[in-house]
């Protein structure tokens, strides 16, 4: 296995332009947490995403979702309603000013949050201060109807498009569905800084007040004055110029990772018991990771695909584990409309991430897929 090339599952991929805008910091000196290359990547993503939205360039993707609850005022003892199935980032900050986190089922149609699961949760919950939903794995969710629901109960809707930066949902990118979109250039992601995220908001007012207080919440006076507490949530000027490279070429990766997914549908398709991450009509993912579910019944379970993958040298993951399930959130509220387990568990228990690396070639997706090939006796 050793001399086995590695394949991962999801890997930067620089293309070397990045470095002209990290040479400029260099040279210009400006390598703290503002200069030309954060104001340039914010305008490269405002230009990009279009819609009239606003980018607030920020450390982490984590860093962006809890300025969103930051300025919608969330107070501790606030009940959040969720994403179940998705990464513990989207939710963890709404605890980190005493929120209540209450998670949400998934439907099966995309796999995201479950526009029937919400109207109940409602129903359950009168009292809520925000919804924050993520599109899972780069598959936009039923955004208009989440939205809609929202609105008719007079709630802040929060997008974590964290893992969707390049889908649309009915032609609009994904990001400027809430009254917040989060983004998240960590390494895996469709575009990387090494690390990085944005907030995205329709109201320049939030995306100067995200700005300030993701620079120490300093009030503009000759010495340190502060009237609130901020944060050190503001990109570094080095990271941004990556992100202004990467930007060049991210209609490209997602072009790359459509391709990965059509030969994975290709390789499995005879092969009824193998089923890949699904979307609705009118979405148009960004195909970040291509999952699989094993169809109910079938002798073959995930861990059996992924341990033949791994004596392989080539890396899985398993689906996210759902919140509900997570130890650290057992007391925490659960809402889900369909009898007996759970969507997000059922998924869960019979799916995994398939390798969905842009620099992966022919002979690595032959390789791969000839391996799952076998688990199913093909
Ligand atoms: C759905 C989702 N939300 C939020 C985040 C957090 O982003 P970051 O790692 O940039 O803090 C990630 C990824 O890490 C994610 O996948």
């Amino acid at each position: 296995m050793a001399d086995k090339k590695k394949i991962y599952l999801a890997s930067p991929t620089m293309h070397g332009d990045e470095l002209k805008f990290i040479h400029e910091a260099f040279d210009t000196n400006w390598v703290a947490p503002l200069g030309a290359n954060v104001n340039g990547f914010e305008a490269d993503m405002e230009k990009y995403i279009g819609h009239g939205m606003h980018a607030a360039a920020l450390a982490s993707g984590t860093a962006a979702i809890h300025l969103a609850f930051r300025l919608i005022g969330l107070r501790p003892g606030d009940i959040v309603f969720g994403s179940s199935l998705t990464f513990a980032a989207t939710v963890n900050p709404i605890t980190y000013d005493g929120g209540v986190p209450v998670f949400i089922d998934s439907e099966r149609d995309s796999w995201n949050m479950d526009p029937r699961a919400l109207e109940a949760a409602f129903e359950k919950y009168p009292n809520v201060k925000a919804v924050i939903c993520a599109n899972l794995y780069g598959t936009p969710a039923k955004l208009d109807e989440l939205e809609k629901i929202c609105e008719d109960h007079g709630v802040t809707f929060i997008e974590d498009a964290a893992e969707s930066l390049g889908a649309t949902y009915k032609g609009v990118p994904t990001g400027t569905f809430g009254k917040f979109g989060t983004l998240s250039f960590n390494g895996n992601k469709i575009i990387t800084t090494s690390g990085g995220g944005m907030l995205l908001t329709h109201d320049e007012e939030f995306k100067k007040k995200a700005t300030f207080l993701a620079t120490q919440a300093r009030e503009n006076e000759r010495w340190y004055e502060h009237k609130e507490i901020g944060f050190n949530y503001r990109m570094s000027n080095i990271v941004a110029g990556i992100g202004r490279g990467q930007m060049e070429f991210l209609d490209e990766h997602v072009a790359l990772k459509k391709k990965l997914r059509d030969r994975y549908a290709e390789g499995f398709k005879d092969i009824p018991e193998i089923k890949l991450n699904p979307y609705i009509e009118g979405s148009e993912p960004n195909y970040w990771l291509t999952c699989m579910t094993i169809e109910e019944g079938s002798n073959v379970s995930p861990f059996d695909v992924m341990d033949a993958l791994a004596a392989d040298n080539i890396e899985t993951r398993p689906i996210w584990k759902p919140m509900h399930m997570q130890p650290v959130y057992k007391d925490n509220g659960f809402v889900q409309v369909e009898e007996g387990i759970s969507v997000s568990e059922d998924i869960f228990n019979r799916g995994l991430c398939l390798p969905s690396d842009i620099k992966n070639t022919e002979e690595d997706m032959d390789r791969i897929i000839s391996i799952i090939r076998k688990c199913f006796g093909k």
